[in-house]
């Protein structure tokens, strides 16, 4: 997936990051309390470019690969890349949106999954389980660390909370481009030896479904599900890598 260098960001660069993450974060808590039972995805989609445009950001997913909104919104066994569409949210439904945003030439990643009103207790466990994993991942990112290390603690959350792990996406350095050198996968078998370096920005993406990851890439060429239909979550952040551990570029 990723091509790009990652190079260690300048002050400048890092400063832009946090001012562009805080942005971001903004906009998926906005669009968040905003999510009510019988709104489009296109309508949140609207919100979040709305928010974004009074903040005075760029969206970095428009136009990336030819990707046609600002940002992906995957309800239920939807599981990433999603489209905004005219798909009606439900109560009950888990909703997953995942934003880019560009500030100053900066690109900052991230995304939630939240509940619409009442959830089975097996979507909140898949919710618990995918935000505990990113939660570990970012206390073992260090100056030093190998990203296999971060890709086995994920890895092994997700299996505590009893959920399975799609293979197929991936983690990845950003800043510069979307996406950038290192893949994080989110599983550790024989994982990468890249050992991040303080001042690399790095987006960490664990999706997990709580029935078999077993995935459909759709015709779109964006949407991706489940086979079976269980449901799919991922959370996401945009971190800075430091001597002590790591910063949270996204809250
Ligand atoms: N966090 C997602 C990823 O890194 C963002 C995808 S944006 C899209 O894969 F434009 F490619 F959809
Ligand atoms: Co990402």
């Amino acid at each position: 997936m990723s091509k790009n260098l990652n190079r260690v960001k300048t002050q400048a660069e890092i400063e832009a990051m946090r001012e562009g993450g805080k942005m971001l974060a903004t906009v998926l808590q906005f669009v968040k309390s905003k999510t009510k039972a019988g709104m489009t995805t296109k309508d949140l989609a609207n919100l979040a470019a709305g928010k974004l445009k009074e903040l005075g950001g760029e969206p970095a997913f428009l136009g990336y690969r030819g990707y046609p909104d600002v940002i992906c919104i995957a309800i239920n066994e939807e599981v990433q890349h999603t489209i905004p569409s005219d798909r009606t949210i439900k109560e009950g439904d888990i909703v997953n949106c995942d934003f880019g945003v560009l500030w100053k030439g900066l690109i900052t990643d991230a995304a939630i999954t939240y509940p619409v009103g009442d959830i089975s207790d097996e979507a909140q466990n898949l919710l618990a389980g995918t935000e505990a994993a990113l939660e570990a991942a970012i206390k073992t990112v260090k100056h030093g660390v190998r990203v296999k290390e971060v890709s086995k603690v994920i890895e092994k959350t997700l299996k505590n909370y009893g959920l399975d792990i799609v293979r197929e996406l991936c983690g990845h350095g950003v800043g510069h481009s979307l996406h950038e050198d290192p893949d994080i996968p989110n599983f550790g078998a024989d994982g990468s030896s890249f050992k991040l370096k303080a001042g690399m920005t790095i987006a960490i993406e664990p999706i997990a479904v709580a029935g078999v990851a077993d995935i459909e890439f759709l015709p779109d060429g964006w949407n991706i599900v489940t086979k079976d239909g269980s449901w799919a979550c991922q959370f996401e952040h945009s971190l800075l890598v430091t001597y002590e551990g790591c910063e949270v570029l996204t809250s």
